[in-house]
């Protein structure tokens, strides 16, 4: 943000101690001010789109997990059982895997969209730095969940 004039004025007395100390809240209202590229178009709905997608891994993930087993000898069976027994168990769960690989495609081209019109560069550093962490626990997390139904597929 270093060739950007701050426009960040504290008005509480909270405000006004934390800025001198920690001035967190100046770096986000700074980021929040940021002018509109003029070139806006729709690659960057990508953002909104990702925002969505974690929405609906959250809550079909929650409701996996409401009838999955953490047990080596009983999380696959546990996973048959939400396919077959569990109502509407396929389809949250088929929404859940289907989702993840849409989450992954959505951030390729979010990722792609950063580099080609160079969202990257200043004064987004920190942006792009911050989403590279994301997309790191993103990779984490698949993977992880990918694990979960033990299903020996080697
Ligand atoms: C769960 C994952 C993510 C979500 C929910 C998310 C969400 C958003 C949203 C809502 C915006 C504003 C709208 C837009 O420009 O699309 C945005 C902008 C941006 N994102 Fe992400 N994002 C994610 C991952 C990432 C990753 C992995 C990167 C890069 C490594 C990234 C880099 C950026 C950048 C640089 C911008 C600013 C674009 C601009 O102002 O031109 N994001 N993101």
């Amino acid at each position: 943000m270093s060739d950007h004039e701050s426009t960040y004025v504290p008005k509480t007395g909270v405000e006004k101690w934390l800025d001198t100390r920690l001035p967190i809240v100046r770096f986000g209202a700074d980021y929040m001010s940021l002018p509109t590229p003029r070139n806006l178009n729709y690659w960057w709905t990508f953002g909104g789109i990702l925002a969505l997608c974690l929405v609906i891994q959250i809550a079909t993930g929650v409701i996996l997990a409401m009838h999955y087993v953490p047990n080596t000898e009983m999380a696959f069976a546990s996973v048959e059982r939400i396919m077959r027994d569990v109502n509407g168990g396929d389809i949250i769960r088929y929404t859940h895997a289907n989702g993840a690989s849409m989450f992954f495609i959505a951030v390729y081209l979010h990722m792609l969209r950063g580099l080609y019109y160079g969202s990257y560069k200043a004064p987004r550093e920190m942006i792009w730095i911050i989403g590279c962490l994301i997309f790191f626990l993103m990779i984490a997390t698949a993977f992880l969940g990918y694990v979960l139904p033990w299903g020996q597929m080697s």
